[in-house]
Parts: structure tokens; C-alpha cells; sequence
């Protein structure tokens, strides 16, 4: 069961009593009956989004400066929840009186929102964080009830297929495992974002935000959701903060304490002809091996096939400091490593 953060002042503890109010409201609505829960709730989930992005859009029109990348990823938010709701209304038609409620709901909640991101956008974006938190917990509730149901475990509607590239035998236990992996991803996003902000009320414009990356949020959401494939034997999957046991025994096998994942690929995030990318890494493999590092091959694969993947090296025995170095001479935004609580993390370089 994943755990809310931790209120850190008013503004929070505002959004998480709004939050717990909701889920109660619901919980004593649709009780265990998940389709129904989703399609209603995605009509609200799929509101912020596009709220936060018309508002940044229209900030950024007055104030002339850049969005730095947010409003893409607020409306990409948007257009995901949508997805999902077009998913389960493919499960679950709703009843007359849901429709109602959804008319209701979305009334109030879309006026609701919008005054609260004008005036208090920190603490809209912390209740966003709260809901998805929420919408994990529940999509992890309607897998549960699923996997003990095979019955319940129909085939997975073509959109969903097409829309997370899903195999062609994909099941409806597929398509939530996939849901609530966004609304993870939305549930960093905003909680990072309202971490970001000023205090509630504080309208900082998106280039005073203090976030010091020079690197445009839209890069920086895709190197934290990237699946980092390791071709070992077995291979295995790296995500940014999730702890991986197996550095146990990598690091006992190398005789080691760190790791960091290298490539050469896509200097500063430009997407680069693939003959450059090789002939780069080619030299980064060189330098590897002259210095005596051993290393397997990598691959950091964007979740949504968005991008290609970028052929990486995981190399043993590398400090920071070394690997900060090689990813500057290979002009790249940020690099992977590893240390003895074996939680891959992002290190930024600009
Ligand atoms: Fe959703
Ligand atoms: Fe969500």
C-alpha cells in the first residue's frame, strides 16, 4: 500500500483533507465496484490537467517567458487521463444517475480548480498529487479484485491495446497495471511540481520556479520514467528510485560498491543520427575499456516507445565524480548511478 507524503505545512494538510473527504465520498458511493469508480473518476482526473496548462499558457502569454516545457506535460496528463476514461467505458457503461454525477462533478470541479490554480496553483498541485496517490491505491485495489476473479479478467478493449501498445492477447488485469503506472508517473509530476512552487498563494511565474536544471521538464520526466534495460544474463529493468536487490550480488560478483549508467547517445537530449550515436558510444566503450572499468550493455527505454532507446553501458566501480565527468565529455543532461542502497538515481549535469 503506497503511503501519502507527508503534509510539510498548511497548504498540504488542506489538500489532504479535501483529498480524504473525496475518497470517503466515494468509497461509500461505488463501494468495490471498480469499472464504475474509474469512469466517473476519470471525468474529474483528466480536469486539472487541462486546467494547469491553460493557466500556464495564459501566464506565459502575459508575462512573455517561457513555459519550460510544463504546459506540454499538463495537457499530455490531460489527454492520458482521457485515455483511460475512454478505456473503461469500454468496461463499465455508467449508470443514468452516475451521469448525473459526472455533469455535477464536473461544474463544480472544473471552477473549483481553476480558482484554486490561480491563487493557490503549490496547493492545487499538492490535491493532484493526493488524488493520484488515491488513484493508485484504488487501481491497485481493482487488480487485486480482478487477479482473484478470473472471470472478471475480460479481454483488453483495442484502444487500450493500441494506445499502451499492448499485446494482442493483453487482458483487462494489463490494462490496469498500466493505468496505475501513470497515475504514479501523475502523482510525482505534481507533488514535484507543487515541491517547486512557492508557498501557497505565491504565484511564481514557471521561470522563477527554483528549479535549477537547465533541463527542460519534459526531458527531465522522460529520464525519470525510463525503463533502463540491463542485458545481463538474465537481463533486467532499472526505474529511477526503485531499489534493485540484484546490486547485491553485482556488486559482490564485481567487487564493488557503485555503478553508473553511461551513454553517448542524443547529446544534450537532440535527437542525433543514428551513425552519430553509435560512432559516440563506440568512443565511449573505448575510453571504458582503456580504463579498465568492466561494464555490460545498457538501454534507457522511454515506457510510451516515445523516443528510441538509447543504447547505454552499466559500469562497475565508477564514483560520481568519474561518472559526472564522462557524462559531461559526452555532453549529456544527466546520467544514472548507483550506490550501496542500490536505488538507481538521476544525477543531473546542466
Ligand atoms: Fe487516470
Ligand atoms: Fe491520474
Amino acid at each position: 500500500m503506497i503511503q501519502h507524503r507527508t503534509p510539510a505545512n498548511m497548504s498540504d494538510h488542506v489538500a489532504l483533507i479535501i483529498t480524504k473527504i473525496l475518497r470517503f465520498f466515494a468509497d461509500t458511493f461505488f463501494a468495490k465496484r471498480y469499472g464504475h469508480r474509474a469512469v466517473v473518476l476519470e471525468t474529474v482526473a483528466a480536469v486539472p490537467g487541462m486546467v494547469g496548462g491553460m493557466w500556464i499558457h495564459l501566464t506565459c502569454l502575459r508575462k512573455m517567458e517561457s513555459d519550460r516545457g510544463w504546459i506540454k506535460i499538463l495537457l499530455d496528463e490531460a489527454e492520458n487521463e482521457r485515455m483511460h476514461l475512454m478505456t473503461f467505458i469500454e468496461i463499465a457503461q455508467p449508470k443514468w444517475y452516475e451521469r448525473l454525477v459526472i455533469l455535477a462533478a464536473q461544474a463544480i470541479f472544473w471552477n473549483f480548480y481553476f480558482l484554486l490554480y490561480v491563487f493557490f496553483p503549490k496547493t492545487a498541485h499538492r490535491l493532484v498529487g493526493y488524488f493520484e496517490d488515491e488513484a493508485v491505491i484504488s487501481y491497485t485495489a481493482y487488480y487485486d479484485q480482478v487477479s482473484t476473479n478470473p472471470s472478471l479478467n475480460v479481454d483488453a478493449p483495442q484502444i487500450a491495446k493500441d494506445y499502451w501498445n499492448l499485446a494482442e492477447d493483453a487482458k483487462l488485469l494489463d490494462v490496469i497495471r498500466v493505468v496505475r503506472d501513470d497515475e504514479q508517473n501523475h502523482s510525482e509530476v505534481n507533488h514535484g511540481r507543487a515541491d517547486s512552487l512557492g508557498n501557497s498563494g505565491d504565484k511564481k511565474s514557471p521561470k522563477q520556479e527554483p528549479n535549477i536544471s537547465q533541463i527542460n521538464a519534459s526531458d527531465l520526466e522522460s529520464y525519470k520514467n525510463a525503463n533502463y534495460h540491463i542485458y545481463d544474463k538474465p537481463p533486467f529493468i532499472l526505474k529511477i528510485g526503485t531499489e534493485e536487490k540484484i546490486f547485491d550480488k553485482l556488486f559482490e560478483k564485481n567487487d564493488v560498491k557503485e555503478a553508473a549508467i553511461l551513454t553517448a547517445y542524443n547529446p544534450k537530449s537532440v535527437e542525433t543520427d543514428i551513425s552519430i550515436n553509435k560512432e559516440q558510444n563506440l568512443e565511449l566503450e573505448k575510453k571504458l575499456v582503456s580504463e579498465n572499468f568492466s561494464f555490460i550493455p545498457a538501454e534507457g527505454v522511454c515506457p510510451n516507445n516515445k523516443w528510441p532507446g538509447e543504447k547505454s553501458f552499466l559500469v562497475f566501480g565508477m564514483s560520481l565524480a568519474s561518472a559526472k565527468d564522462y557524462g559531461h565529455q559526452f555532453n549529456q543532461n544527466a546520467i544514472v548511478w548507483v550506490d550501496g542502497t542500490k536505488i538507481p538515481q538521476l544525477i543531473l549535469l546542466r
